[in-house]
């Protein structure tokens, strides 16, 4: 994530930078700065913390270019390196003449930055960001143009890169760029502003030119010029937006929770980014000492509430790849069962927020037993990342909306990774069988971008059907437990009905008594090796007088057509299924919770991070 803007025109650059951070602040908000061009030189001021923070030192400092007209701002959402003051953007080039601020991540940063050490420049943060500046620092000293130069760094480097630089020798415009991350530039009649996003815009102007990948733009006061990666110039024709600023952070969504549903393909896509590389898992933050994770005598996944069912589905993929026993406890439970736990026991504990009381207390009481600790989390540098011996980042950006959605898929997915990475250092599988199964999970991010507007019609046509109901049992066996666990919680809190997600073959031993008609039953029952059992168990349900819903897969007609309504997927490999057979799940609960007239980003007793025990 990240928010970055960048102003040009007439009027005071700092005060337009520091509220159009406030503005982003909702995409990060680890640590800020600001830089502007001086009376020939570029000041930067930067620190940890919120924006508000960076504000403070502003109005009291720092910037003596007060009247500067040319600026850059950045608030953060660390990826590499700590959230501190030197890893804050703006970074500079080793000699000061400009400054850049950057959303994204640079895949070879590793390879780039021993590069440029070679080359003599100092590289003052550990950030991805900073090569940036000291790659366009050679382009200018080759005699380049800044926007030249700033094209030729984005042919070397690999990833998603939004950047705004600015020039101390040239004050008169900022130059954008960007591929894989959104940059879009507001044109007003005597100024300019970059930014990530509409709100910090919009204050401005309503006129906007969206960046299109492999793009540069040089900026100026009221002008833009843009050329394509091969330097040809492109004819732009700005838009105009006609919606108001009460929700653009909703990106044109009527809620948080339907904007994060819709951003699991990035969520998944930025969690894997970089970390299979040239046919290996490479888990930089996790590997420490291959001797021990070779030696592991068990794992035990410890979690809470749609955490705790990515770590059920961590269970399944642990043990079927890296052949290591898993044992998955709920992190409330788990320090008060006298759990048996030595030095050759490693802990993973999976939080969204990294600050969960249950789970971070878990973390501790693991260490007091000599266990190791890796945590999955998607908060840099909260309490249990610090706790850790190691933390594995999911990348899906702030979750706004109470209810786990795009933080869930993002969990699995660097579980899966987890696993394989296990499974590689303990050469349970071959690097060929490796590199299959890590390319397919590098398609799902396409197959669930590709049928998001399918299952919303699909799960609009069901809520209607069976919205009414008050009962709902969600069923799966194998990796479809932990989907049917998450489905069923996240119905319940958002729609406040009664939900229940069961292991499909232990309704037979008590639930089914529940079974009337009346009462509504998900199958999950994608192809996998116990899919004919799970169609049997529907087919008990649907005897009971059950009205039955299945997640099947595309042209599965045994199974679309036992049951009363389908939501259709398409198939994968069994492990990797839980990825797509959710998402159906969350825009159901979502669908049913609308038609219930309800708050999906805001239910009733709910809180983002429960950090009480
Ligand atoms: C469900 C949900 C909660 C959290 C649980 C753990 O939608 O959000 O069940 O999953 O409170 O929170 P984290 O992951 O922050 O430890």
């Amino acid at each position: 994530m990240c928010g970055i803007v960048g102003y040009v025109g007439s009027e005071a650059a700092l005060g337009v930078l520091v509220d159009g951070l406030h503005r982003l602040e909702y995409r990060g908000y680890d640590s800020a700065g600001v830089a502007v061009v001086g009376d020939g030189a570029i000041e930067i001021e930067k620190c940890a913390g919120k924006v508000g923070d960076l504000a403070s030192r502003v109005d009291d400092s720092g910037i003596a270019a007060r009247a500067a007209t040319l600026g850059i701002g950045h608030t953060r959402w660390a990826t590499h390196g700590a959230p501190t003051g030197i890893n804050a953007h703006p970074h500079s080039d080793c000699t000061g003449r400009i400054a850049i601020v950057h959303n994204g991540i640079i895949e070879n940063h590793r390879s780039l930055a021993a590069a440029l050490r070679e080359r003599g420049h100092d590289l003052k943060s550990a950030t991805d960001s900073e090569l940036l500046a000291h790659l366009l620092e050679e382009g200018l000293s080759e005699g380049r143009s800044l926007s030249e130069a700033a094209l030729e760094v984005l042919g070397e480097v690999e990833g998603s890169v939004a950047m705004v630089t600015i020039d101390r020798d040239d004050p008169g415009r900022l130059v954008a760029v960007r591929r894989d991350s959104p940059l879009l530039v507001g044109i007003g009649s005597d100024s300019a502003v970059v930014a990530s996003d509409i709100p910090a815009i919009l204050e401005h102007t309503r006129r906007v030119v969206v960046m299109s990948d492999g793009q540069v733009a040089e900026v100026g006061p009221g002008e833009i010029t843009v050329f394509a990666s091969d330097g040809a110039k492109v004819a732009v024709e700005p838009k105009e937006i006609n919606w108001d600023l009460q929700s653009p952070e909703k990106a044109g969504y009527p809620d948080f929770m339907l904007k994060e549903i819709h951003e699991q393909p990035s969520a998944i896509r930025d969690t894997i980014r970089g970390r299979f590389e040239d046919g290996k898992l490479r888990l930089d933050e996790v590997h420490g000492d291959e001797g021990f994770l070779r030696n592991i005598n068990k794992i035990v996944v410890v979690a809470c509430g749609t955490s705790f069912h990515a770590g059920m589905v961590a269970k399944y993929a642990i043990e079927h790849w890296a052949r290591i026993p898993v044992e998955i406890d709920l992190a409330s439970e788990f320090r008060y069962r006298d759990p048996v736990l030595d030095d050759k026991a490693l802990v993973v504990a999976v939080s969204q927020s990294g600050e969960t009381a249950d789970t971070v207390a878990a973390c501790r009481y693991a260490k007091s037993l000599g266990a190791r600790v890796v945590a999955v989390c998607n908060v840099v540098d909260s309490s249990m990342a610090r706790e850790a011996d190691a933390v594995l980042y999911t990348r899906a950006g702030p979750e706004v909306g109470v209810a786990a959605t795009k933080t869930f898929t993002a969990q699995m997915a660097a579980m899966e990774l987890l696993a394989l990475y296990l499974a590689q250092v303990r050469e349970s599988l071959s690097s060929h069988e490796i590199g299959e199964i890590a390319t397919e999970l590098g398609r799902i991010p396409g197959l669930v971008d590709a049928n998001l507007e399918s299952w919303s019609e699909q799960a609009k046509r069901a809520s209607q059907s069976v919205g009414r109901s008050k009962d709902f049992f969600f069923l799966g066996r194998g990796v479809g437990y932990p989907v049917a666990m998450e489905g069923a919680l996240k119905l319940k809190e958002i729609s406040y009905l009664h939900a229940e997600g069961y292991a499909a073959g232990e309704m037979k031993h008590g639930p089914i008594a529940l079974v009337e008609p009346g009462v509504v039953v998900v199958v999950i029952a994608t192809s996998g090796h116990v899919k004919a059992k799970v169609l049997s168990n529907m087919q008990e349900m649907k005897a009971r007088g059950a009205t039955v819903l299945v997640i099947a897969n595309d042209g599965d007609d045994a199974a679309i057509e036992e049951a009363d309504f389908a939501f259709t997927v398409p198939e994968v490999s069994e492990m990797l299924s839980p990825l797509i057979d959710v998402v159906p799940c969350q825009l159901f609960a979502y669908e049913i919770a609308l038609s219930r007239g309800l708050d999906v980003d805001k239910p009733r007793n709910l809180a983002k991070t429960v950090t009480v025990e």
